[in-house]
């Protein structure tokens, strides 16, 4: 019956319009010993309202990939669409979270939220206001004067948080965001951000060292090989929302997160070879 459930929600992804086509992908970097192949043909169809998780060992292009994906790092062969449109630098449709938090530290918390808002024509006491909202999302209404340097690393990405949700893209794209998070504040974004998606019809694209997580957000996660980055699998996570702590109680989950750990330890210890 699970199975039966699972499939029609597949399909109905399969269904939906493709919001970004990814086509043989290839990323070589000229680094200090040369060239290197970061991503050696990735393709993949990321599908209107879809939620992506990407798995893999360290090293292996999550974030090349992203970075390609939002416009900021050109392929060395192959494509990225948005809407059908080559990706050709950044767009407001997609947003981006990034590994290492990028705020602006002259301006204050509110300032830095508000320039999110403000790119999107919204200024003044409207933007000033939707900027408290997007702060008591990430839990940092009473920080909102702070300049960034006075946070500690997890507030500053929680502020980023709150900048990429403010910019209101259709497509987010983050980049391990919840990673330096103490586990009470990244399950509670995580359950904000599955509001988000659902509420709002997101389309995410979510890179995380945790299967946990992955496996709480995702309906497909990736799981990239070792470097030259592949895709060596795609798991359907089948698990209907909403998902919560009890979850990962299930036999479901366990059985698809030993699946998924065990794929990207292989992947792990062909990197220490
Ligand atoms: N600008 C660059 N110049 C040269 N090499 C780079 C550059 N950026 C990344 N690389 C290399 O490309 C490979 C992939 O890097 P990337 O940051 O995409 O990995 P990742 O999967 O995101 O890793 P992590 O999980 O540690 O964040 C790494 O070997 C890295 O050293
Ligand atoms: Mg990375």
């Amino acid at each position: 019956m699970a199975g039966e459930a699972g499939n029609l929600m597949k399909n109905k992804i399969e269904e939906r319009p493709v919001r970004v086509k990814i086509d043989n992908v290839i990323k070589k970097y000229n680094g200090r010993n040369g060239e290197m192949v970061a991503l050696n043909g990735v393709s993949l169809d990321i599908h209107d309202n879809e939620f992506i998780c990407v798995v893999g060992p360290s090293g292996c292009g999550k974030s090349t990939l992203l970075n390609i994906i939002a416009g900021l790092l050109e392929p060395t062969e192959g494509k990225v669409y948005c809407d059908g449109k080559e990706v050709t630098g950044t767009g407001t449709e997609r947003g981006v979270v990034f590994q290492q938090y990028a705020l602006f530290p002259w301006l204050t918390v509110r300032k830095n939220v508000m320039f999110a808002l403000e790119m999107r024509g919204i200024k003044g006491k409207e933007a000033k206001e939707k900027a408290m909202e997007y702060l008591e999302m990430v839990d940092l209404g009473k920080f909102a004067d702070s300049y960034p340097k006075e946070l500690s690393g997890g507030m500053k990405q929680r502020v980023a948080i709150a900048r990429a949700y403010a910019a209101e893209p259709d497509v987010l794209l983050m980049d391990e965001p919840f990673g330096a998070l103490d586990a009470q504040t990244r399950t509670q974004l995580q359950t904000e951000l599955l509001e988000t998606w659902e509420k709002h019809n997101k389309t995410c694209f979510f890179i995380t060292h945790d299967v946990d997580e992955a496996i709480i957000l995702a309906q497909r996660v990736v799981i990239m090989s070792a470097r030259p980055g592949r895709i060596k699998e795609i798991v359907d996570i089948n698990i209907p929302y909403p998902r919560t702590q009890e979850t990962k109680m299930t036999q479901e989950f366990i059985d698809v997160k030993n699946h998924i750990w065990r794929q990207v330890y292989q992947e792990y210890l062909e990197v220490r070879k």
